[in-house]
Formats: C-alpha cells, structure tokens, sequence
C-alpha cells in the first residue's frame, strides 16, 4: 500500500444549502458528532443559497402565485445553488414537515451513502417546479412545524453520523441495540443502588447474564407496546415473519 492509500479512509460527505449558513455545524461541532467532524470521519460544506440571488436586492423569494400568505422561495435562485453542488455525492433531500417520515432505517440507509446533499427551506416553502426538475425526496423530522428545514437538517445528520464506521466507541453502541430490534429502550439505572428509598431492580444486581437480557426485553416489549402501538405492531410482524408465522395479532 503506498502512504496515501493508507491514509484514504471514508468520509462521508454532507452539503445543507440554506440560507442560514451560520447556523452549521451548530450542535453537530460538539460531543460525539463534532469529533468526528475534526477527525474527518464526516464532513459538512453549507452552500449559501442567498449568494446565488441575481437581482440587486439579492432577494430569494416572492409572492405566491395564486395568492396567500407569506411568501415562496424562487426556482431561478433554489435552482442555481442546486446546480452549483450537482456533483455532490448521495442523495438530494428536502426538509419539509410534508415529506416521508423520517425512521431508523432510513437513517441507517443514508449512513451507507457516500453522504447527502440537503436542501433547506424557510417561509412557505420553495417552489414546486425546482423540486419536480431535481427528483428531490421530501423529508420530514416529526409530524410538526419548525421554523425552517435547519434544524430538521441537524436533527437528520445527527442520527447519521453516530451510525458512522468508527463514530461510536462502546460506551455508546450499545444504545443502538434495542431500536434496531424495532423496541424502545428499556428502562436504565447506575449506583447508588438505593437512591431516595427507590432501588434498582434487583435482577440487574445480580450477575445472572441471560436473566439480565430477558428483563431487558421483557421491559422494552412492555415499554414499546404501552407507549407505541405502531411500532410494537411492526415488530411483533417482524417477529413472527422470522419464526415462518403468518399472524400479526399476536397477543
Ligand atoms: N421544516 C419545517 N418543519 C419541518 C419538519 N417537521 N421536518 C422537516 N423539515 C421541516
């Protein structure tokens, strides 16, 4: 291997066009995420959509067509910043309380891209046409309205990164586990073993490995199927799909 093959390793490449640049890398410049950003395991490059304004204004939005309230971000401008990161690898992502909600494994799924290119909206929205001409995916964080696609957009690189080869030492990976069985995350606890009068469990105490991880389970079942009744019936499908079962009301 020669010094700069040894030296390549994977980077998984991020681009946010906004128009709010300074709000990167915000949350992600700390922690977990932010030294992974310094070691260079990710990277993240803001795209300034305003500087691609051709009017002496540099205005980026307008009245929508139609009439209404507020006002529309514009395809000549949206469109130029997108053509300005074409090359960018991965997919292309808009932010949009409207979009595909977000899950674990559509968050799993862009950790395996070579990055992601996202495009933030403020204001109403952005037009339809640039939208329709670049094929983007519309995404969305939660079934609420931010004040923009920014925070959104850290919300989503977040819980990408942490997915990350090498990202996440073992004192983290092991919160990864429950979720990706398609569970909640059973209840934890530390010393002091009697905090107030409360205890912890005793069974956690007690050495005995596999009585551990099946109240483990027993708790996250529990947990998944009182708070999640969506995600609970999804797993017991799953569940039952592996063990060659065909029935899905299972309890
Ligand atoms: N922009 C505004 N609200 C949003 C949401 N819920 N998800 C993604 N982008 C958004």
């Amino acid at each position: 291997m020669t010094d700069t093959a040894s030296q390549d390793k994977f980077c998984w490449e991020a681009t946010v066009l906004t128009l709010y640049p300074e709000m990167f890398p915000g949350s992600l410049g700390q922690s977990l995420a932010g030294r992974a950003l310094k070691s260079g395991l990710w990277s993240l490059e803001t795209v300034d959509i305003r500087s691609f304004a051709s009017d002496k204004h540099r205005s980026v939005d307008d009245t929508p067509s139609g009439g209404g309230a507020g006002m529309v971000m514009r395809p000549d401008v949206v469109g130029a910043a997108l053509a300005s990161v074409a090359e960018q690898p991965g997919p292309l992502l808009y932010l949009s309380p409207r979009g595909r909600l977000i899950d674990q494994d559509f968050v799993r799924g862009l950790a395996a891209e070579p990055g992601v290119t996202l495009l933030c909206g403020r204001y109403e929205g952005v037009d339809q046409r640039v939208l329709d001409a670049h094929n983007i995916v519309e995404v969305s964080v939660g079934d609420y309205v931010l004040s923009g696609g920014e925070p959104a957009a850290l919300v989503l690189m977040d819980a990408v990164v942490r997915l990350l080869p090498g990202v996440m030492g073992n004192n983290e990976s092991s919160h990864e586990e429950s979720f990706e069985e398609g569970l909640l995350e059973y209840p934890l606890y530390t010393r002091p073993a009697n905090w107030q009068g409360r205890e912890v469990p005793e069974v956690l105490t007690s050495g005995h490995h596999d009585n551990i991880r099946l109240w483990r389970l027993a708790q996250a079942e529990e947990i998944t199927k009182a708070r999640r009744p969506d995600l609970w019936a999804r797993y017991l499908k799953r569940r039952n799909e592996a063990r060659g079962m065909n029935r899905a009301d299972e309890e």
